[in-house]
């Protein structure tokens, strides 16, 4: 080391210098630093900044994907804490503004399985961490790459419940959590929470792997997008099965939603079955558009003590395909009627339905398949003593399901 160096202790000195500094927070300043003959990085913080729990939490934890705290040591003004001196934060590397020696990092799938891991041990300890972002995720210098979770200043205990007390705004904007969000506007009790931690680390998995583009969008309109929970970049990954199986669930717009880190790792453990998960994650996603698109799915016993009766939607399984001529069929000038039976989804029976007119009829009938289930929508529905009728008109819509 140059001779900017300065002795903190016998063991313990660092660059204090423009050169020395590894990065600058908003706590902390961190510098390169010799620990007896190592290469580490001390996290400089004036008394008056110091976070008690920071320290507390990080003599606690013990685990590969997470920093250790190696020594610490103070004067009058200042905490120094010693770490092992990594090569660059997520933030920077994924910026392009690391220029060291090249890093050869794990897959995608081993980079989110480590930080899963470290996450999943950190909360085991019962720490929430409370300050996610790809700027607290260091990429260490050792062979093979390990992925840290760093930066415990924000931390916190938790209580038996797994969430601390939140009183105020923590965390950085862009990565945290919307119940988090709320407790700006309002300030209810809100509690932050290992969800809250899952959530962030979805955000940070994201940008991570579509490099540098946040689920929530540009820093100006990222918070409110989260408190609305609009994922702006849905459509660049409604085809990748990693982050429709595993992110995705984890930036769950309520907390009870979210997806375990269990579950998480299990996924990544064994990465053969996300494929087979996102198949049937999307037949059921194709499910609930169906429903979206139908939004007003009626039961029919509601619908006929309606007085208005458009814009409904009813669930309704074929059951029989009628060919008989009724009367008004077989009166000279009147087209045949083509009936057909349906059951209703919601348990109440079945009822006859007919399309009203022989264009109607030849634009629905044969597209039914008896057995089939479908939604049936803008059609009218009339009650005659005990029978009901559905009338397919023109502009009906039958969506098989
Ligand atoms: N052990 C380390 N090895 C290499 N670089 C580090 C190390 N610790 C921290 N840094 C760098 O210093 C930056 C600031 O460190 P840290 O996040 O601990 O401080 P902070 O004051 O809490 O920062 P902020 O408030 O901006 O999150 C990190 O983003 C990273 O770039
Ligand atoms: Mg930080």
């Amino acid at each position: 080391m140059s001779g900017t160096q300065t002795w903190i202790s016998a063991n313990l000195s660092y660059n204090n210098s423009k050169s020395g500094i590894i990065g600058d927070g908003r706590y902390g300043v961190v510098f390169h630093g010799t620990f007896f003959d190592q290469n580490v990085a001390v996290k400089r913080i004036q008394q008056i900044d110091v976070n008690p729990r920071e320290e507390a939490n990080l003599r606690v934890l013990n685990h590969d994907n997470v920093i250790k705290l190696k020594w610490l040591e103070e004067n009058e003004t200042f905490r120094f804490l010693v770490f092992e001196l990594c090569a660059s934060d997520l933030d920077n590397y994924l910026k392009g503004k690391y220029k060291g020696q090249p890093i050869k990092l794990p897959s995608d799938v081993q980079v989110l399985l480590q930080l899963s891991r470290g996450l999943d041990y950190i909360h085991t300890k019962n720490v929430i961490h409370r300050d996610i972002k790809p700027g607290n995720i260091l990429i260490s210098k050792t062979d093979p790459v390990r992925m840290i979770w760093a930066d415990f200043g924000y931390s916190k205990l938790t209580n038996n419940h797994g969430s601390t007390s939140q009183s105020g705004f923590r965390g950085t904007h862009c990565w945290v959590a919307p119940e988090i969000l709320r407790l700006r506007s309002n300030s209810t009790n809100a509690r932050s929470s290992k969800q809250s931690d899952i959530f962030s680390a979805g955000c940070v998995f994201f940008y991570f792997l579509k490099p540098r583009i946040h689920p929530f969008g540009k820093e100006n309109s990222v918070e409110g997008n989260i408190s609305r929970g609009k994922i702006i970049s849905a459509d660049l990954v409604a085809n990748d099965p990693v982050i429709q199986v595993v992110v995705i669930p984890m930036i769950a717009h309520k907390s009870e939603d979210r997806i375990s880190l269990t579950k998480v790792i299990e996924f990544l453990e064994d990465p053969k079955g996300i494929p087979a998960a996102f198949e049937t994650m999307k037949t059921k996603l194709s499910e609930s558009t169906l429903i979206k698109i139908n939004k007003k799915l009626i039961w029919i016993s509601t619908l006929l003590q309606q007085e208005k009766k458009t814009g409904w939607t009813i669930q309704a399984q074929v059951i029989k395909k009628s060919q008989l001529l009724l009367m008004e069929s077989i009166k000279p000038g009147v087209p045949p009627t083509k009936y057909f039976f349906v059951e209703l989804a919601d348990g109440s029976g079945t009822i006859r339905a007919r399309a009203c007119t022989a264009k109607n009829c030849d634009k629905f009938y044969p597209l039914l398949k008896e057995g089939k289930e479908y939604f049936i929508q803008k059609s009218t529905l009339t009650a005659l003593g005990e029978e009901r009728i559905l009338s397919l008109r023109a502009e009906s819509e039958i969506i098989p399901i």
